[in-house]
């Protein structure tokens, strides 16, 4: 049976959900083109099941969060690889459906809204971009039905939306989130680093740098203004990098904080170098 289970089992029922007779399943959302910090995700999802349990990874690039101007057409793809490596890390089941399946006859008129969360940051830029994540996200879950789904800490405000989302419309998953992987020099892995030149590569390093030296005036005792600035120094610093924003936010409700916050903060930035769009963010507690 394909009963579901609430996601609350503590791992130590040999995979079984708690309800019904199969086995609990984690998804991993993705839109293809997989690198290292999709297989970390996939991991995570294999820790949360266990050996018994199913690992589902979906693939679709999915055009409703793609902004008119946007990449959804250059968006890379290569499922045969993808598969691969799915297949070698032992996935269970790789769910790459076409449009159709998704969008049975044509693009859906009611749809998921991520209120005042959309409309900031990534929002602010990318119109529209997280009603379409928030509505596939949906739509996938119930298409795949699991216990627990996995994203990563890289999309920050995506993470947070549906987190959001899940409280909100009372959505039955268990949400676990898995921290940024990036490459040795700091850069945050993602889909889009193949379109980047080798001197736009180069460049590209200004982002997580940014934030680090954020991070470091924090602990050195300054304020959200300092850290801020010191951030966007370092972003000055690199002719080749167009800032989209650089913010300093409460991590519950992506609003920035005052001048005089103190306590867990979320320091993002989004950025161009060339062509492509970047965005990556670190966790600051401020003193
Ligand atoms: P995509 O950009 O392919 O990312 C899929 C998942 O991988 C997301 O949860 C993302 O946060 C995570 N991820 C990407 N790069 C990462 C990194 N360097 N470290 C850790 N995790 C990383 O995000 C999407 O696809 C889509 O919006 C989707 C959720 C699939 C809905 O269409």
């Amino acid at each position: 049976t394909l009963g579901r289970g609430d996601g609350l089992s503590d791992g130590r029922d040999g995979g079984r959900s708690d309800r019904g007779e199969r086995p609990r399943r984690a998804v991993v959302m993705t839109m293809g083109a997989l690198h290292d910090g999709h297989l970390r995700l996939v991991e995570r999802a294999r820790e949360a099941v266990g050996k018994a349990g199913q690992v589902v990874v979906t693939i679709f690039v999915n055009p409703l969060q793609f902004g008119p101007d946007e990449d959804l057409d250059a968006y890379p793809r290569d499922l045969e690889r993808d598969v691969e490596l799915l297949t070698a890390a032992g996935v269970d089941v790789v769910f790459a459906p076409d449009r159709d399946v998704v969008y049975r006859g044509g693009d859906p008129i009611v749809r998921v809204s991520a209120g005042t969360i959309g409309e900031v940051l990534e929002g602010a830029h990318r119109p529209g971009h997280f009603d379409g994540v928030l509505t596939v996200v949906l739509k996938l879950l119930r298409l795949v039905r699991p216990d627990v789904a996995v994203f990563g800490e890289k999309d920050a405000q995506q993470l947070l939306a549906v987190r959001r989302m899940v409280h909100d419309l009372d959505v039955p998953v268990e949400i676990v989130g898995v921290p940024i992987v990036r490459e040795p020099d700091g850069l945050a892995l993602s889909s889009r680093n193949v379109y980047l030149s080798a001197d736009e590569r180069a460049e590209a390093v200004a982002l997580s740098a940014a934030l680090r030296a954020g991070e470091a005036a924090a602990g050195e005792g300054r304020g959200p203004q300092e850290v801020v600035a010191r951030a966007a120094g370092m972003l000055n610093a690199h002719p080749g990098v167009a800032v989209d924003y650089l913010a300093l936010v409460d991590p519950t409700t992506v609003e920035d904080v005052g001048p005089a916050y103190s306590g867990p903060a979320l320091l993002l930035v989004a950025a161009r170098v060339g062509t492509t769009r970047l965005i990556d963010n670190l966790a600051v507690d401020l003193p």
